[in-house]
């Protein structure tokens, strides 16, 4: 166990150290390809719904009980080596800069790769960026079904000489949600912090 956790938090540190790396010289060639949502524009109304997921503590949770407040949705996965670790810096500077108003808005991270993300390692995961985020994970097919009702996509990636490792593609984007789940904008990690913050500022003062 002690182990385990000590090995999350290199990791987690390796991963942050990729993320900054990402940030100075965007994607390199090795990394999982974002992939573009089927449609996601603003006031789609169609997008988002009711989802049951497990969240990192191994509880049975509906989207009516994780959702309340503003609330960003991002799909990805504990292994990406680039595009999630920078967008939940993103997210959790975005957290930072609202201050005590951050109670008020639910961040979310649900894994594409149910696989290898078990709740403890989403856990462990989520709280390396904020401890605010909520790591849901799910059967594959809770995943696919989540996943069909936000317009998002994502395929694992495996070849045969990797010995087992694979990576996801996945879309990449930050989906903005009211706090009755209906969806607002996405924005990706081309946003600021600033921008993503700002965003939910005026969500919070709309309420
Ligand atoms: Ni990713």
């Amino acid at each position: 166990m002690q182990k385990t956790m000590i090995a999350l938090a290199l990791g987690a540190v390796a991963l942050v150290a990729g993320a900054a790396l990402f940030l100075a010289t965007g994607p390199g060639p090795d990394a999982g390809k974002p992939l573009s949502p089927a449609a996601v524009e603003i006031g789609d109304t169609e997008l988002g719904g009711p989802f049951t997921l497990t969240n990192q503590d191994g509880e049975r949770v509906t989207a009516a009980e994780v959702i309340d407040g503003p609330t960003l949705i991002y799909f990805g996965y504990t292994f990406c080596p680039d595009v999630c670790p920078t967008t939940l810096m993103l997210v959790a500077e975005s957290l930072e800069r609202l201050g005590d108003a951050a109670d008020r808005v639910q961040p979310i991270f649900i894994s594409v790769d149910p696989e290898r993300d078990t709740p403890e390692l989403l856990g462990a995961y989520t709280a390396v960026f904020d401890e605010r985020i909520v790591g849901l994970t799910g059967t594959p097919q809770q995943i696919d079904a989540v996943t069909d009702a936000y317009g998002a996509h994502y395929r694992a990636r495996r070849d045969e000489a990797s010995d087992g490792r694979y990576q996801v593609d996945h879309s990449i984007y930050l989906y903005i949600m009211d706090p009755d789940g209906a969806f607002v904008r996405a924005m990706d990690f081309h946003s600021s912090g600033e921008e993503i913050a700002d965003t939910l500022r005026q969500m919070i003062g709309r309420r």
